[in-house]
């Protein structure tokens, strides 16, 4: 557990709290901040009993690095190597929800484990850059859900979770994407890997040499790959199959089951069944809807306390890659082909 002087302050981000929080971050305390992807739970980047904090409050393994978030482009040139495709991707894209990982420079930062990488990223969200500036160091800040549970992108979910265990919780602001940002690394024959999809897609990026990263290794390139991820309190399977028999599966289980289905707007035509929890999180053409409301929905089920969750199974193109990864991870991979 985090030693707390107090409990934890819940906020909103008027300037006011934003200095506060600045405070508090300089002190080497954690702050819970919006960002435009989910909450992040950040603390002093140069601060290395800071960044051991956030590790307690999250129960994350030690062995998995932070995303550095500072507040202009210039500061990624400061605490990182830049390379020329870093460079013009930089000009093209940041601030974005795009981190890029890059060689580190000196020894300042504390995100990046033994790494001599560091993983670093502008928001685009205006609270959480004003916070930074006021704050006057990077933040080193992860997703600000317990490790292994879905990603917050609304401020009840974190005070749940994170209530006593953090300074303050600046909250009242709608994470507009939902999923986490892209994060990228570079190759040196110029070509760059996508560590994890985001709302910066491969099709956004086609201009650069994609290279293809092989199945999981022993040893894999970003260390969050090999954990457990965003998995709800109840077991998930995604379904593939027409509407017609999802929704006669789906029914024929929850006879025995307080069953929640993860679908889209389309699907909830069907006549209700008391049993079913039926979330809907966009229409099925709605990509970027479905990207903003998924975790939200993930973490609503745990709070109905269902005995399993159906999904169905999101278009894989633009963001609906990213969509499909968080799924397939929550899912611990079980797919149901009907
Ligand atoms: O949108 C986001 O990126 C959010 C907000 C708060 O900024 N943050 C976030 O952080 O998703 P986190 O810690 O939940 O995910 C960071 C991912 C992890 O998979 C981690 O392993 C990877 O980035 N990572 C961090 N540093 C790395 C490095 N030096 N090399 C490779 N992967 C790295
Ligand atoms: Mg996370």
């Amino acid at each position: 557990m985090v030693n707390l002087t107090g409990k934890t302050e819940i906020v909103n981000a008027d300037e006011k709290n934003l200095r506060k929080a600045a405070e508090i971050i300089k002190n080497g305390g954690l702050v819970v901040f919006p960002t435009e992807t989910g909450y992040g739970l950040g603390a002093n980047a140069l601060d290395k009993n800071a960044v051991k904090k956030i590790y307690e409050a999250k129960g994350r393994p030690h062995d998995n690095p932070l995303i550095v978030h500072v507040s202009n482009p210039e500061d990624i040139y400061k605490y990182a190597e830049v390379t020329e495709i870093a460079d013009k991707i930089i000009k093209k894209f940041i601030p974005a929800p795009l981190t890029l990982v890059l060689k580190k420079k000196g020894s300042e930062l504390n995100a990046a484990c033994k790494l001599d990488t560091v993983a670093i990223r502008v928001p685009a969200n205006n609270t959480a850059r004003k916070l930074i500036e006021l704050a006057g160091a990077p933040i080193a800040a992860p997703s600000a859900n317990l490790s292994g549970k879905p990603s917050p992108t609304n401020a009840e979910h974190i005070i749940k979770d994170l209530n006593g265990k953090v300074n303050m919780i600046i909250c009242g602001e709608n994470c507009e994407i939902g999923l986490e940002s892209t994060v990228i690394s570079f190759n040196p024959d110029e070509s760059i890997n996508i560590l994890r999809s985001g709302s910066i897609t491969r099709e956004m990026l086609c201009e650069f040499k994609i290279r293809e990263l092989r199945a999981p290794t022993e040893r894999p390139v970003s260390p969050g790959i090999k954990y457990t991820h965003y998995s709800p309190d109840a077991p998930l399977y995604i379904l593939s199959g027409s509407d017609e028999k999802i929704m006669d599966f789906v029914k024929e289980e929850a006879m025995n089951k307080k069953t929640g289905f993860l679908c889209f707007d389309e699907n909830l035509k069907y006549p209700e069944d008391n049993n079913i929890i039926a979330l809907s999180i966009g229409s099925k053409n709605n990509l970027k809807e479905q990207a903003k409301n998924l975790f939200n929905a993930l973490n609503k089920f745990n709070v109905f306390g269902v005995d399993i969750i159906y999904s169905v199974e999101p278009a894989r193109i633009e963001i609906g890659e990213a969509i499909y990864n968080r799924l397939i991870k929550a899912a611990g991979g079980k797919v149901i082909n009907l």
